[in-house]
């Protein structure tokens, strides 16, 4: 069966393009939605793009994407630093998942700098405004076996 993966994006990332553009960049999600399309597709992968900006409906999505999704990419905003419910729900659906932030939440505030997230998934990407979701794509692609070697 063809390997299919889950965009989520959480909290005020349908507002990007417009929101902080000199933090987040001034790409809209439906524009990221559709370049991740695109490179999934050219690794023959089917993508599946969501957002929310409740934590409960997040869950949810998560959850179902087990019946589905190989894998999941996930910007999960502000909630990265505060959901104990988002963490629980990832570590809960065992599939592999990749943190992505656009911003590099290192270099900011220091709330930004504790992830509830991160522990409980393959590894986080930060800090490449809209880029930081094709390399998520292409570090799950890797975990799953899916990339090419080197060699
Ligand atoms: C963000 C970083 C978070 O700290 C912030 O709350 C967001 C966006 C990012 O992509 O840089 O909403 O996840």
């Amino acid at each position: 069966m063809a390997k299919a993966i889950l965009l989520l994006h959480g909290p005020n990332l349908n507002l990007l393009g417009l929101r902080e553009p000199d933090v987040y960049g001034r790409v809209t999600l439906d524009q990221i939605n559709q370049w991740a399309t695109i490179h999934a597709r050219q690794r023959g992968v089917e993508l599946r793009a969501e957002q929310s900006n409740h934590e409960g409906a997040l869950i949810d999505m998560l959850h179902v994407a087990r019946n589905w999704a190989d894998g999941v990419v996930m910007n999960p905003g502000a909630y990265t630093h505060t959901s104990i419910a988002l963490r629980d729900a990832v570590a809960a659906i065992s599939l592999p998942v990749v943190e992505v932030h656009l911003s590099n939440v290192h270099a900011r505030e220091s709330f930004r700098h504790t992830s509830m997230i991160a522990p409980v998934c393959v590894g986080q990407i930060s800090g490449f405004g809209w880029r930081s979701y094709l390399l998520g794509i292409d570090a799950l692609l890797g975990h799953l076996g899916l990339l090419p070697n080197p060699d």
